[in-house]
């Protein structure tokens, strides 16, 4: 449930403007400080690679290794196409190629809904059953943040929200958003082969806040509760 934390922004001039230059400005927001939050994506990604012996990690989109670096994992591939990570390379191109198997994934490349839902749908393909795909930026707090192309000046999620509402409606997975950094959504995979729920054609064009009535359908969970879930259901 996120609608616990809408509120509206008082008018200001500048709206007005903003409102004239961008058709998607909303005068909406949803009030989470992720700065309060004790738990990242990094916190979650650990707890899961130690589920397994000798995982298998993958990192879609590095940057500086933030992450990548943090991950307590020996066997990790990442892959990015401008700085960080082991191959320096676009993740299509790494699927083309790719013949290993892996147990949890990262998925933070391009924050573009058609390139994530690709980089989803590549991962179910190479992730074991009982493995786990992790996506940052899940959760737009204002339509700056959702805005394609990014805007300057912003934090930015992009469009991926899209992926959670195909993600939510996808049979053979468990699927979670953790309110914590910015969105953290949590796969488990549970069927040898997964069908990713293909609802392409009427999500490309929705905005913010289209989000806002459409992330019912998504289950939003706390930190600790994600923290409990991947400790005690995880392999
Ligand atoms: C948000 S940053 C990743 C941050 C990192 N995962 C972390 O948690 O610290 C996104 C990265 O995705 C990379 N990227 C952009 N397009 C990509 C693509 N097609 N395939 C893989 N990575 C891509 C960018 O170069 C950028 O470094």
């Amino acid at each position: 449930m996120l609608q616990k934390y809408y509120r509206k922004v008082p008018k200001q001039k500048i709206h007005e403007e903003l409102k004239k230059k961008y058709s998607n400005f909303c005068d909406t927001v949803v009030h989470i400080d992720w700065d309060k939050i004790l738990f990242n994506r990094v916190s979650f990604i650990t707890a899961a690679t130690q589920k397994f012996n000798e995982c298998r990690y993958l990192e879609i989109g590095c940057d500086n290794n933030i992450c990548f670096r943090s991950i307590p994992v020996i066997n990790k591939i990442g892959v990015d196409p401008e700085r960080g990570g082991t191959i320096k390379d676009t993740s299509d191109n790494f699927f083309k190629n790719n013949k290993n198997k892996f147990d949890v994934i990262f998925i933070d490349g391009l924050h573009i809904f058609e390139q994530c839902r690709k980089d989803v749908i590549n991962s179910l393909k190479v992730l074991d059953k009982n493995g786990y795909i992790f996506l940052h930026d899940m959760t737009p707090r204002n339509w700056a943040e959702e805005n394609v192309p990014r805007l300057e000046n912003t934090l930015w999620t992009g469009d991926i929200w899209k992926v959670a509402i195909e993600l939510s409606k996808t049979k053979g997975i468990d699927f979670f958003v953790i309110n914590a950094d910015m969105g953290v959504g949590i796969l488990k995979k549970k069927e040898v082969s997964v069908d990713y729920y293909d609802d392409f054609k009427n999500l490309k064009d929705l905005k913010f806040k289209d989000f806002l009535d459409l992330n019912k359908s998504i289950n939003y969970i706390d930190p600790e509760e994600g923290m409990k879930i991947i400790k005690n259901n995880l392999k």
